[in-house]
């Protein structure tokens, strides 16, 4: 039972911190091998993926992992393959997909490589039209004061590739460097960026919940520090315990069907006050942040949905 790890180097893992580290230590401990390689380590021949990687043996914690061998494998003799690259979300990224698609065609990988095209993690709200703040899409700087009028001098501005709170600005109509930031953040009308009204409860947290297949199985709050307006943990938010509310539910079961039916196995949307504000596909975290905080094993709970969907 052979998975395949498409990650950043090694020396970038953070054991007490990667969703990554968690899912490796848990493919090992069902007796599977751990295979690890980077994107420029991938390569296509006919209908197949191979990829230039090493054998690790992961942990014990703080240990990364030991080389015990490296060789080129073929994704015919995997049974599993993650995607686990950090940003950027690029033509880089998009092409590594392609390669991918080849091997989903006889193993399973996580996520979809036809779904991380398709699911843009901040475009893709846009699907979910009654789960969102009001929002618009553009790259003309008259049209997002226009809007931010109507959101009553108040909204966020956000580039559609970004990650980890990277140029989120709160909108103010009577800001004086309001002019300028528009014109930064669309670089002089050429770029689109998404504007959305503000959602006040963002002082209570950004809520993160963490889907295995669709089912809501983890969530905690990430509170923004006092000098940011963002709760994003890279920028020092504080986590939090918190509970599924009644509208959380609501938004994770109208997004399951699509999150289900593109295999999208593990997924983290973000929710502020009553609204869905990103579906995090990529290389969603929060499986360590839920152990501590719970006790719970999402990284177990995330193999038994890939071994279920590979069997
Ligand atoms: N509509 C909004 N209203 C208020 N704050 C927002 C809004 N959208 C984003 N933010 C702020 O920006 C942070 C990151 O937003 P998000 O859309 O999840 O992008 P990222 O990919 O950078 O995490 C949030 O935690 C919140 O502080
Ligand atoms: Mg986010």
């Amino acid at each position: 039972m052979r998975a395949l790890f498409v990650m950043d180097p090694l020396s970038t893992v953070h054991p007490d911190k990667d969703s990554s580290y968690v899912l490796m230590l848990e493919w090992q401990k069902r007796g599977g091998e751990v295979w690890h390689c980077l994107p420029g380590d991938l390569s296509v021949r006919g209908d197949e993926l191979f990829a230039k990687a090493s054998r690790l043996q992961v942990g014990p914690r703080p240990k990364v992992a030991d080389v015990m061998e490296e060789a080129v494998i073929g994704s015919k003799s995997c049974r599993a393959i993650f995607k686990r690259t950090d940003p950027p979300f690029d033509i880089g990224y998009i092409f590594c997909t392609y390669m991918l698609d080849v091997a989903a065609k006889h193993c399973t990988v996580v996520n979809a490589p036809h779904a991380l095209r398709d699911a843009n993690e901040k475009m893709v709200i846009l699907r979910f039209p009654d789960l969102i703040v009001p929002t618009l899409v553009t790259l003309d700087v008259t049209a997002i004061k226009a809007f931010l009028a109507e959101q009553g001098g108040r909204a966020v501005v956000k580039p559609w590739d970004g990650n980890g709170g990277r140029g989120i600005f709160v909108l103010d109509s009577d800001d004086k460097n309001l002019n300028s930031l528009l014109e930064t953040s669309t670089m002089l009308g050429t770029e689109h960026v998404m504007v959305q009204a503000y959602i006040p409860e963002i002082s209570e947290g950004d809520k993160r919940v963490i889907l295995v297949d669709g089912v809501p199985r983890g969530a905690f709050l990430r509170v923004p520090p006092p000098d940011d307006h963002r709760g994003n943990m890279h920028v020092g938010a504080r986590v939090e315990a918190c509970e599924l509310s009644e509208r959380d539910l609501e938004i994770c079961s109208q997004l399951a069907p699509y999150l289900q039916q593109n295999g999208l196995i593990f997924t983290g949307i973000d929710i502020i006050g009553p609204y869905l504000t990103e579906v995090n596909v990529t290389s969603p975290t929060g499986l360590q942040e839920c152990a501590s905080l719970y006790g719970t094993d999402l990284g177990a709970e995330l193999i038994d949905a890939v071994l279920k969907r590979s069997s």
